[in-house]
């Protein structure tokens, strides 16, 4: 089938999307957009979050069909221009990048944070990570690129 969406405020249009096709399938092979992760295809690591219709969900659960004429943002979108966003910033300073793969998730997930509570606590920003799994840098690094990029301008 044909999907057809806007991806990163673009329209794009995907062909042959087969019926069980996930949403993070079809940007990563079909509309080349890699950022966004496919660590566990099981909806329990977060590394493939991105916004659909302003909501972040895990688009390894989401069917690709489900996306048509929705829009979806990718951490690809988050950046204006060809800079990075306050949130990649801060996470490149705070040194809370190892491996990378849990990366785009967690950045589509602070941003959407800093959206909600610009102010986080510390409990909050816990709360709202809490579905990222990181396997490299304990969160602590993490927790100091939040709060970096909570005082800093956005
Ligand atoms: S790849 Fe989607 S939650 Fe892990
Ligand atoms: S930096 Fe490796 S999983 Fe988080």
């Amino acid at each position: 089938m044909r999907v057809r969406c806007k991806v990163n405020g673009a329209d794009r249009t995907a062909d042959d999307v087969w019926e069980g096709e996930s949403l993070l399938y079809m940007l990563r092979e079909r509309l080349g957009l890699p950022g966004s992760k496919n660590a566990c295809e099981q909806g329990e690591c977060g590394s493939c979050t991105v916004y659909l219709d302003g909501t972040p969900v895990c688009s390894c659960l989401v069917a690709a069909g489900q996306a048509a004429g929705r829009e979806v943002v990718t951490v690809e979108g988050l950046s204006s221009g060809d800079g990075l966003s306050a949130v990649q910033e801060a996470f490149l300073q705070a040194g809370a990048v190892q491996c990378g793969f849990c990366t785009p998730g967690l950045v589509v997930a602070v941003h959407d944070l800093l959206e909600r509570s610009p102010e986080p606590s510390d409990p909050q920003i816990r709360e709202a990570l809490a579905g990222n799994l990181c396997r490299c840098t304990g969160y602590e690094k993490i927790m100091e690129a939040v709060r970096l990029a909570a005082r800093g301008e956005r």
